[in-house]
């Protein structure tokens, strides 16, 4: 196995700029590459920043990882010398297909192409290089430096020691709160094992707020009926990440795994408005002064979410990851949850009553005519629970 020295990582943004930190700590060459010198200076401030405040922590020494920190805004000469490259830039296939072209053309050939993209298929990533056993999916979470879990994608063409390398090197990563997780992912699959996990959740969150439109009832309500779990509630979170991200995610899935994915009317209707969150200021609500800080004791719930309903659809899409070979087993799928999501995956908890949870997803899909929502066979039988 090649010994790995030297990392690049393609696009600063909000992942790149942690993936690069983390390499820096795991002691690797790092060069960060990106389209503008602003956004490099910018992205190099911030892991020096990030650097520094470990120091004072008596964490790292500062200056030795800076000193192994390059940035560059010419990819084809950045990756010479490359041994492994791990590109962190937008959500467009085309834009990485390119990236994955010319770093086939300008890298050493020993040297593995990673994607860090959050669904997309890295098998067609691959299609672009010559190099397609060489190619393999990274997915960190965000921040990088503080969520414990990487999945490490095999593509179609993807070779066995390549996904041993990407699970190494992913290995080799600190985490600063607690161990890394690193979840083998065995098959190219839509949104991989957690974003994929979670995805149908936003079926039942389209039909609760097109509810709410239908009967006159305000979005905070239905917030107010998840209470205040965690650092955000589910419609400050949306408004946070974005109302277009949720969009795009939502027409990706519907394209890659069904129909009933698409948006619903509200999620549409502020997209087509501009009501996009947090970065136009308004979204479900306003943020001109900044984060909004509902008080959950003083509005009036809803009363429309069903905790149920959400565990049942869990284990559901869970036993589909399961069918379709994506996990080895419920167990990876739980604690990958836990690691990337900070929250309980649903098999622990939910294999007991496991035939109410079905009745329940049965019911609520036909009331809902959601056809994908419907208990997929694995999941029916109760052969997953074997299935550890
Ligand atoms: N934000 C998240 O929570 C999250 C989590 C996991 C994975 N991801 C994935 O990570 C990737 C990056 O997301 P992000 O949130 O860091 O985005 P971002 O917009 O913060 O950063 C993307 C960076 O890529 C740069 N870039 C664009 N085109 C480029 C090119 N041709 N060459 C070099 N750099 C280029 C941009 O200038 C920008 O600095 C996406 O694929 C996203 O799906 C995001």
């Amino acid at each position: 196995m090649v010994d790995i020295k030297n990392i690049v990582v393609i696009g600063s943004g909000l992942m790149g700029n942690g993936i690069a930190q983390v390499s820096l700590m795991a002691g690797y060459n790092v060069t960060m590459v990106d389209i503008s010198q602003e956004i490099l200076d910018k992205a190099v401030a911030s892991i020096e920043g990030g650097l520094k405040k470990l120091e004072t922590k008596g964490v790292l020494n500062a200056a030795e990882n800076k000193s192994r920190l390059k940035a560059s805004l010419d990819l084809s000469s950045a990756v010479k010398d490359a041994d492994y490259i791990i590109e962190a830039v937008v959500e467009k296939m085309d834009v990485k297909k390119d990236i994955f072209k010319t770093c086939d053309e300008n890298a050493p050939p020993h040297a593995i192409i990673a994607s860090n993209t959050s669904t997309m298929s890295i098998t067609e990533m691959a299609s672009a290089t010559k190099r397609a056993d060489k190619c393999i999916g990274m997915h960190f979470f965000n921040p990088a430096p503080l969520m414990r879990l990487i999945e490490v994608i095999a593509g179609e063409k993807s070779s066995e020691e390549s996904m041993e390398i990407g699970i190494k090197v992913s290995k080799s990563l600190p985490c600063l709160r607690g161990d890394r997780y690193v979840a083998k992912v065995l098959k190219d699959r839509p949104g991989f094992i957690v974003n994929r996990l979670n995805s149908p959740s936003g079926i039942y969150m389209s039909y609760l707020l097109d509810t709410c439109l239908e009967q006159g009832i305000p979005f905070e309500s239905l917030d107010a009926d998840f209470g205040s779990r965690g650092p955000m509630s589910p419609l400050v979170l949306s408004d946070y990440t974005g109302i277009d991200t949720g969009y795009h995610v939502r027409n990706y899935n519907a394209e890659t795994l069904h129909e009933d994915f698409r948006p619903g009317k509200v999620i549409t209707q502020m997209y087509n408005e501009g009501k996009l969150g947090r970065k136009t200021g308004q979204g479900f609500y306003d943020w001109s002064k900044g984060r909004p800080q509902p008080d959950f004791s003083k509005i009036k719930k809803a009363g429309l979410v069903d905790r149920g309903v959400f565990l049942a659809i869990s284990m559901n899409e869970g036993c589909r990851i399961l069918e379709e070979g994506i996990a080895s087993g419920w167990k990876v799928i739980d604690d990958a949850n836990m690691a990337g999501m900070n929250a309980p995956g649903p098999f622990e908890y939910g294999i007991k009553n496991w035939e109410g949870h079905v009745k329940k997803l049965e019911e609520f899909a036909d009331k809902i005519g959601s056809e994908y929502l419907k208990p997929c066979d694995l999941f029916r039988s109760g052969k997953f629970v074997d299935m550890k």
